[in-house]
């Protein structure tokens, strides 16, 4: 299982994004941690604290947008939707007792993080930072 390094692979140069995504990250990556070094952890709680903080950060991702009036907001919203869907589907089943691979588990969040911040997020900043540009000059 591996961590997520806290880098410019994924820092978009937004504060809030960034400091909410980092707080995502080290959430996923104490889970990482914990496991690696053999700490009794309740693996569901941790996953039901993901799956809410990540809900939380959509939301305030979304205030963003709808301030800025982005225009891809629609798309962003329904990415948000079905990415929240599934790892909210995964959860329960985990908690369910169905899916109990845990390896696999954590290599989807891993993946579903970073395909969240390099994907739609990273085009919502360059948005922002080109209206910046704009209206600067
Ligand atoms: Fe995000």
């Amino acid at each position: 299982m591996e961590r997520i390094e806290w880098d410019g692979s994924v820092q978009l140069g937004h504060p809030q994004v960034d400091a909410e995504h980092r707080q995502i990250v080290e959430m996923y990556n104490k889970l990482i941690d914990d496991r690696t070094a053999g700490v009794e952890v309740d693996l569901g709680e941790s996953l039901i604290f993901l799956a809410n903080y990540v809900k939380t950060h959509f939301d305030s991702e979304e205030g963003l947008m709808t301030a800025a009036g982005y225009p891809a907001h629609g798309n962003h919203h329904k990415a948000h939707e079905a990415l929240l869907k599934d790892v909210e589907n995964r959860v329960q089943s985990f908690l369910a007792g169905e899916d109990a691979d845990v390896d696999e588990l954590v290599g989807f969040l891993r993946s579903w993080l970073i395909n969240h911040i390099q994907g739609h997020d990273a085009q919502f900043v360059a948005w922002l930072k080109e209206q910046g540009a704009r209206a600067a000059s």
